[in-house]
C-alpha cells in the first residue's frame, strides 16, 4: 500500500513495484496537491494523468491490473483504518505528506496545514496499523534535511552515546538518536513524524522503518522514460514552490535562463535519483523487521553544494550559466562536511555514484527538453521568503550584492536571458500544438 500515490514518488513506487514484482499494489491518495498546486500557481513539466487514466495506460503497457487506486483521506482515522482492513497489506510506504519547506513558510495557514496533514496523517496510520495488524511494515518518509541545521560530521544509523561539556563538566547521554534541528515548519513537522514512529514501534510493538530522504532529481525511471510512455509520467514540479533544486536547475537549463543559486551557494544537500530511489523502496519493503524494532535508513548517493551542483550542469552543457540571487531561506553552509552512514542493504548504490550522476543528469535533461515548451519562467524564481520584513537575515547569500529574485529580470546580467526568453516566446506562440498542463 503507497500511500501518496498520486504524488511524484508515490506514483513512481506504484508503477515500479507493480511491474517489477508479483506485489497487489494499492495506490492511496486525497489529491490535495492538486488544490496546493492550484493555490500557489505551481506548474508541472508534464501532463500528470488522473489516477483512473494512469492504471489504464499501465495495463495497456504491460498487460498487468495489479495496481489499485483508493481516494482516501489520512485525516480522516475510520477511513485509514477501512482501507487497510480491505486491502491487509503486507507493507506500508507512506509518501503522503506535504513536501515543501517554501510552502510551510507561506503563511499561517499553511504551516498549521503542514502540521497537521504530516503529523496527525502519519499518526493515524501508525494507530490503524495498531489496531489492525502489528506484522505490517510501515516505511515512513522523513527528511535528511531534519539534520541540515545541525553541524556534525557524521549522522550515524543507530541510537548512540554522546558526551558534551558543559560549563567545565562532561556529560552523558545513553542511547540517544542523533539531535535534529529543522528551519523551517516542513522539517519540524518531520522531526515529530520521526519521534512519533520511535514512540509507537516502542509502545506497540511495530516493524517501523523512516527513510530519511535526500532531494530527489529525475523525472521518469525505467517504465516512463520512453516517449511513447508519455502517458505513465509522473508529477513533475519546477516551480519554486514545490519542485527541489535540481529539477529546478535542469528545467533553467534547458530553457536558457540562468541557474538561480540561493545565496553564496555554500548550503550543502543530499541527492539521490528517482530511479535509485525507487530501487532502494523495493529493498526497504523486503526487510526484515522485528517487533517494537525502528530502523533508520540515510536514503542519499551524492553529496554536494549547490553551487557544485551548477558547476556541475555547467559541464553537462556548456550552455549553462549560473547566477546568485537572494537567499529567501534561513540557511548556513556549518564548518563541518556531515558525512551520512550508508545501510548495508543499499550500500551498493554508492559505487560508480559521480559517473551515475552525470549520466542520470544527462537523461533528465534529455527529457526535459521535450517538455520544454511547457516551462513558465514566471514561477521558477522564490516568492515567499523566510524573514517577515524581506531582508535577508540567511547565514549564506546574506551579502548585499546578490540580486533579490523580484530584481533580477531588471539587472544586466540577465540580458540574455531576455533574449532567449522572447524567441523562446516566440516559438510557443507558433508551435503547432500546445501541450496543456494537466489531464
Ligand atoms: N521529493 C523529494 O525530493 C523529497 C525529499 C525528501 C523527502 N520527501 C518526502 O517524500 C514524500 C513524497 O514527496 P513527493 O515529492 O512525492 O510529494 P508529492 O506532493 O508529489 O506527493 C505527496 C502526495 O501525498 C498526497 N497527500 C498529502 N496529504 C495527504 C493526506 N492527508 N491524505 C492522503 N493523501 C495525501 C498528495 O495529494 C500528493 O499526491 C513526502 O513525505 C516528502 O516529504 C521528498
Amino acid at each position: 500500500m503507497i500511500l501518496g500515490g498520486d504524488g511524484y514518488l508515490g506514483w513512481s513506487l506504484g508503477l515500479a513495484f507493480g511491474n517489477r514484482t508479483d506485489y497487489q499494489v494499492v495506490l492511496v491518495d486525497n489529491m490535495i496537491k492538486r488544490e496546493w498546486e492550484k493555490e500557489v500557481s505551481a506548474k508541472l513539466l508534464v501532463p500528470f494523468k488522473k489516477p483512473a487514466d494512469r492504471l489504464a495506460e499501465y495495463k495497456k503497457i504491460f498487460g498487468k491490473t495489479n495496481i489499485a487506486f483508493e481516494k482516501v483521506e489520512l485525516m480522516d482515522q475510520k477511513a485509514v483504518v477501512k482501507v487497510i482492513k480491505k486491502y491487509k497489506p503486507s507493507v506500508i510506504i507512506n509518501a503522503a505528506q506535504q513536501p515543501s519547506a517554501p510552502f510551510s513558510m507561506m503563511n499561517e495557514k499553511n504551516a498549521a496545514a503542514t502540521f497537521s496533514n504530516n503529523i496527525i496523517g502519519h499518526l493515524n496510520v501508525l494507530w490503524a496499523i495498531s489496531e489492525t495488524d502489528k506484522n505490517i511494515t510501515y516505511i515512513k518518509l522523513g527528511s535528511a534535511g531534519s539534520y541540515g541545521s545541525i553541524d556534525t560530521s557524521f549522522v550515524p544509523l543507530n541510537k548512540i552515546d554522546l558526551s558534551f561539556e558543559y560549563k567545565g563538566d562532561t556529560h552523558k547521554i545513553l542511547e540517544s538518536w542523533m539531535p535534529m534541528h529543522a528551519g523551517d515548519f516542513y522539517h519540524q513537522s518531520k522531526i515529530s513524524d520521526f519521534l512519533i514512529s520511535d514512540l509507537c514501534a516502542n509502545i506497540w510493538n511495530l516493524k517501523t522503518i523512516t527513510v530519511q530522504q535526500a532531494t530527489i532529481f529525475g523525472a521518469t525511471i525505467e517504465e516512463n522514460h520512453a516517449p511513447e510512455r508519455h502517458g505513465l509520467s509522473t508529477r513533475f514540479n519546477y516551480d519554486a514552490v514545490f519542485s527541489t533544486v535540481l529539477n529546478r536547475f535542469v528545467c533553467q537549463l534547458a530553457i536558457g535562463h540562468p541557474l538561480t543559486i540561493y545565496g553564496d551557494g555554500k548550503q550543502s544537500t543530499g541527492l539521490i535519483s528517482l530511479s535509485d530511489t525507487v530501487d532502494n523502496f523495493l529493498k526497504f519493503a523486503q526487510m526484515d523487521i522485528d517487533p517494537g524494532e525502528h530502523v533508520v535508513v540515510h536514503n542519499y548517493t551524492n553529496r554536494c553544494s549547490i553551487a557544485e551542483l551548477a558547476t556541475l550542469l555547467e559541464k553537462i552543457d556548456t550552455s549553462a550559466m549560473a547566477t546568485h540571487i537572494q537567499n529567501p531561506r534561513k540557511e548556513g553552509a556549518g564548518k563541518l562536511y556531515k558525512k551520512m552512514e550508508v545501510h548495508d542493504v543499499i550500500a551498493s548504490q554508492h559505487e560508480d555514484k559521480e559517473a551515475k550522476l552525470e549520466l542520470e543528469l544527462a537523461r533528465l535533461l534529455e527529457f526535459t527538453k521535450r517538455y520544454k515548451n511547457n516551462i513558465d519562467t514566471s514561477v521558477i524564481l522564490p516568492k515567499i521568503t523566510w524573514s517577515k520584513d524581506g531582508q535577508d537575515h540567511g547565514q549564506t547569500g546574506g551579502k548585499k550584492e546578490y540580486v533579490k529574485a523580484p530584481e533580477f529580470l531588471s539587472r544586466k546580467s540577465a540580458k540574455t536571458y531576455a533574449a532567449r526568453e522572447f524567441f523562446n516566446f516566440i516559438v510557443r506562440l507558433f508551435a503547432p500544438k500546445k501541450v496543456t498542463q494537466r489531464q
